[in-house]
């Protein structure tokens, strides 16, 4: 889908992840899934399954993240990531990752971590009031302990999640001024190229809390009904009238999932001088997600219709990443003087 890939050095480790809170739509297709597809062709490339950090505002609701687990394995699957090229693997069945959060969190303060702009957004949008969970606060300690146990060297997100590199990396210098020597690699943000896709409303980005989303598992309905609310122009009144592809939500989607770029190009002179409807506008847009999502949603039926297998799949990428991520674990206690014996 993009070359951008060939400019990356085959050395790099790419990590992503996931919080377990919901199923996948189409704003995490088009800005990271997509890539993640082209990518794992060549890197090694490791999906992380983030249920713990999902826990960490959903403590007192956790199915809200137990029973989404299977859903972000058939979402995954149903695109086309391939698990025998990318690691799929859980978070929670990975002793590795508490145990260097453990080690991680006595190098970082409390105030650094209440000045984390993504964290101090989301503290102020959850409005926990003075009742943060201490889980939810360290979170990005639990995320450096996630990228370094794997040794990610590429780190695909989107701008939201810069702090988390940053805060990555100041942990990674720490570590290897304790050790005197390169214990830990620092990481790089791979940033998406495409813009958060908006909610069909256009008033926020589309977000599983917001409630707004275009889901990957979307029925034809949904998508239909999704597609006929979607924000276009207010003031496009009649047919005959200018409108605006600015802030049109229609052509929004329409650039980023219709294959044809030059037909897209031609509805939007068309509507620009009048004389094309919004529900023509609409009618191809339908047709192009309906398009797209309709082998989707198959696949995922069919991959959550054998949940034992997913679970298998699961399993056996965790098992690989735990054998990775327990060497990292055991380097790191050795620097504290503290891997005296295993049992
Ligand atoms: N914070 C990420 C999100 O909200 C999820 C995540 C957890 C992650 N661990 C990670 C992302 C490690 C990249 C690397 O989506």
């Amino acid at each position: 889908m993009n070359n951008e890939a060939t400019s990356i050095s085959s050395e790099e480790k790419i990590l992503t992840g996931d919080r377990a809170t919901g199923s996948l739509h189409l704003g995490h297709y088009v800005g990271s899934l997509s890539r993640r597809i082209d990518l794992q062709h060549q890197y090694h490339q490791t999906i992380l399954i983030a249920d713990l950090q999902g826990l960490t505002d959903n403590g007192f609701n956790p199915t809200k993240v137990s029973s989404n687990i299977l859903n972000l394995m058939a979402d995954y699957l149903a695109v086309g990531i391939d698990p025998t090229k990318t690691t799929i693997c859980l978070q929670s069945a990975l002793p590795a990752l508490s145990e260097l959060t453990m080690y991680y969190s006595n190098l970082v303060s409390v105030s650094r971590l209440q000045r984390n702009p993504t964290v101090k957004n989301e503290i102020a949008n959850k409005e926990f009031g003075t009742s943060i969970p201490t889980g939810f606060l360290t979170y990005p300690i639990s995320q450096a302990a996630d990228i370094t146990a794997f040794k990610g060297t590429l780190i695909p997100v989107g701008d939201d999640q810069l702090p988390m590199i940053e805060q990555t990396n100041e942990i990674v210098r720490k570590i290897n001024t304790i050790a005197d020597k390169k214990v830990l690699v620092e990481c790089k943000p791979l940033l998406s190229k495409t813009p958060r896709l908006p909610s069909p409303d256009g008033k926020n980005k589309m977000s599983k809390s917001m409630n707004n989303c275009i889901f990957l598992g979307a029925s034809e309905k949904e998508i239909t009904k999704a597609v006929k609310g979607m924000y276009t122009d207010a003031n496009h009144l009649r047919v005959d009238d200018p409108g605006q592809i600015e802030g049109n939500i229609a052509f929004t989607y329409l650039d980023a999932f219709h294959p044809d770029a030059d037909l897209v190009q031609s509805l939007k002179d068309h509507y620009q001088r009048g004389g094309l409807g919004d529900s023509k506008v609409k009618a191809v847009l339908n047709d192009c997600l309906q398009e797209l999502l309709a082998p989707i949603r198959s696949q995922r039926e069919l991959f959550l219709s054998d949940k034992a297998e997913l679970l298998a799949t699961l399993k056996a990428g965790t098992v690989s990443a735990h054998e990775e991520t327990q060497q990292v674990l055991l380097d790191v206690k050795g620097l504290f003087g503290l891997n005296l014996f295993e049992i």
